[in-house]
């Protein structure tokens, strides 16, 4: 490559400004990501084309960014999000029949949710309630103790939540 006659210093002023500029979008990309997930519930596909058009990064730097956080969904999630916690205590104290409770139930399994959006079923690791094996949570609500006739309860919060949906 000749490099003759290139003037280095403001190349790598150039440079350092498209740098500087592209990390501005990347710092302001969380928290529109957040907004985002605020208003859909999740990260619409449709909605990351826009905003990757609009703050001119790639769709997939979009999505490698919202993917390395947990938080970020792709997908509609239930009103109710619950979770069975599959910890030592709560997986020796029956937290797989819960689960297996719930799926049959509602014919999904462990990160899918109803067709109706009445729930999402998830797996969380210990919540530290131990003592309150088996236990889930129902969005921020922690039940403990959760045998057959909690989840049973719980089948028809949900079931009413359907029908509310
Ligand atoms: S293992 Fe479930 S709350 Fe600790």
């Amino acid at each position: 490559m000749d490099i003759e006659g290139l003037d280095i210093e403001s190349e790598i002023g150039k440079v350092g400004r498209v740098i500087c500029e592209h990390d501005r979008k990347k710092g302001l990309l969380i928290p529109i990501l957040h907004r985002i997930q605020e208003d859909y519930g999740y990260l619409p596909g449709e909605v990351l084309e826009r905003l990757s058009k609009k703050l001119d990064l790639p769709l997939a730097e979009i999505y490698s960014v919202a993917s390395f956080y947990n938080q970020f969904h792709f997908t509609p999630r239930g009103r109710k999000i619950v979770r069975v916690c599959t910890g030592t205590a709560c997986h020796v104290r029956g937290a797989g029949e819960v689960l297996d409770t719930l799926e049959n139930r509602f014919h999904i399994e462990v990160g899918e949710t109803t067709g109706d959006l009445a729930m999402t079923l998830e797996t969380v690791g210990c919540v530290g309630c131990c003592g309150l094996a088996p236990v889930a949570t129902v969005n921020d609500d922690v039940v403990g103790e959760i045998g057959p006739k909690k989840v049973e309860s719980l089948i028809k919060m949900i079931e009413e939540e359907e029908q509310d949906g």
